[in-house]
């Protein structure tokens, strides 16, 4: 079967746990859920408005910003743009069950490194870190640069330096 929206959403439909077909199935942090409504309708607004999840943030709405960055598969991803037929059958994670013993090493490295001023766009900003350094252990300014998340406080200079402590932190949790 090829991997398209509408067949991953097809097989995640649990016909076979007497819930109505064109139902979508998805986990987030490791638990089930299901959405029979608006299958156009954001990741987003699921999150926040449906679980409450209000940890990732709303900003711009239209991709730009990266406020709304959850991972999606272990991958990031804008969750204002991914819309729920999408979603189905994937495994979402959002700053809630990034780790969920303890600190996950970027949270301790942004800590370490008092990042944060307003705050608003920092769930987005460490769950884009994680997803850098799954792909790139030893990120370059360059590496860190691409990540491209807004932050209206210019929090920029502590979020270079906390992504490559938080790789150092990696490093030696691995070994
Ligand atoms: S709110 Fe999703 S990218 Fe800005
Ligand atoms: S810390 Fe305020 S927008 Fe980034």
């Amino acid at each position: 079967m090829q991997d398209t929206p509408e067949n991953r959403a097809a097989a995640a439909t649990p016909i076979d746990a007497g819930i109505e077909p064109g139902t979508l199935q998805l986990g987030i942090n490791g638990k089930p859920y299901f959405h029979s409504g608006d299958a156009t309708m954001p990741l987003l607004w699921f999150l926040r408005d449906v679980l409450r999840l209000t940890g990732t943030k709303y900003a711009c709405g239209v991709g730009t910003c990266g406020a709304c960055t959850v991972l999606v598969d272990g991958k990031a991803a804008r969750a204002c743009m991914v819309p729920m037929l999408e979603a189905a059958g994937r495994e979402i994670t959002t700053i809630e069950g990034l780790e969920r013993d303890g600190l996950h090493p970027v949270q301790q490295a942004w800590i370490e490194n008092d990042v944060v001023q307003c705050g608003y766009c920092q769930s987005g900003q460490i769950m884009a870190a994680v997803d850098l350094l799954r792909r790139k252990p030893r990120p370059s300014e360059d590496d860190i640069a691409q990540i491209g998340n807004l932050c209206r406080c210019g929090t920029y200079p502590r979020v270079r330096s906390a992504i490559q402590r938080a790789a150092e932190l990696t490093r030696a949790k691995r070994t």
